[in-house]
């Protein structure tokens, strides 16, 4: 394995599951000490142990605990190179415009919009000390497409966060902090498989689009992680990185 992130530290948001565990197991093996930080104190705990590094109990809406978070991440590890800012929701009640209530929208902004306003606010100053640092917030592919099978907070949060890195990377480009959105597309989750598995048909149209005719697996998602964290992508910043299997670039598809 490559060693590009010796030395390096990060702290990522969502770690105890899904794509934050898969790029906390890659950033890991890269050579980077990671902060796991999650709601979920077993699997969080358990993620932080598996890759030798520290867990930190924490809501990421909450602005005194993030505040607190890269604190401590600095406290135990001298500096802040990395955060990767990828705790999201996308619960049920959030749907189409027609039957999504303001308490879904507003708890969908809070978690994936919010959240990562925080922990750029509070990670930059960090990164600024030592003229350096990489930003990837988890943002999606539903950031660039419309789809008729609607989450509409979802989106448009993932809008919220594309724009927002953007705009940050453009801020901070002369203090070498590069800000980039990360935008994957269908990952193979557990809860997709057990949504899918279910429903096979659900699980067709929505793999027709896919060029690939595949969806994403955590680790594919956690590579591209480890690069736009990497001094490999130093010339990278507010950027839309699609990791989506052509989706986003697709017309017809193949057979
Ligand atoms: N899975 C996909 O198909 C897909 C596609 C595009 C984008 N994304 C985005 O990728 C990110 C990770 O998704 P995933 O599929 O790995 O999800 P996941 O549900 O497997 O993991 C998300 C983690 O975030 C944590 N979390 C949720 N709310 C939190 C909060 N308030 N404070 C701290 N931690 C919190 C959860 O406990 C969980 O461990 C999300 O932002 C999601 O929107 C996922």
């Amino acid at each position: 394995m490559i060693t590009r992130l010796q030395g390096r530290t990060a702290v990522i948001t969502g770690a105890a599951s899904g794509i934050g565990l898969a790029t906390a197991r890659r950033l890991a093996a890269e050579g980077a000490r990671v902060v796991c930080v999650d709601l979920d104190a077993e699997n969080g705990a358990k993620a932080a142990a598996e890759v030798n590094g520290r867990f930190i109990q924490a809501d990421v809406t909450d602005e005194e605990a993030v505040r607190a978070v890269y604190e401590e991440a600095v406290d135990a590890y001298g500096r802040l190179d990395i955060a990767f800012n990828n705790a999201g929701i996308s619960p049920p009640d959030d749907d189409s415009i027609l039957t999504t209530g303001l308490a879904a929208w507003r708890r969908v902004q809070e978690v994936n919009l919010t959240s990562v306003y925080l922990c750029c606010k509070y990670a930059i100053p960090h990164m600024r000390r030592h003229g350096k640092g990489s930003i990837i917030n988890t943002a999606s592919f539903v950031a660039v497409m419309g789809a008729a099978t609607s989450q509409i907070s979802y989106s448009a949060s993932k809008g919220g966060v594309l724009a927002m890195s953007r705009e940050l990377g453009v801020q901070f480009a002369r203090e070498g902090i590069r800000v980039n959105a990360l935008c994957p597309g269908p990952v193979n989750t557990p809860l997709l498989r057990e949504l899918f598995a279910k429903d096979p048909e659900r699980a067709a149209r929505r793999l027709v689009h896919v060029p690939m005719g595949r969806f994403a697996e955590a680790d594919e998602i956690a590579a591209a992680v480890a690069f736009l964290a990497s001094d490999d992508a130093s010339f990278i910043t507010a950027n839309t990185f699609l990791v989506d299997g052509g989706i986003s670039g697709a017309y017809v598809t193949p057979e």
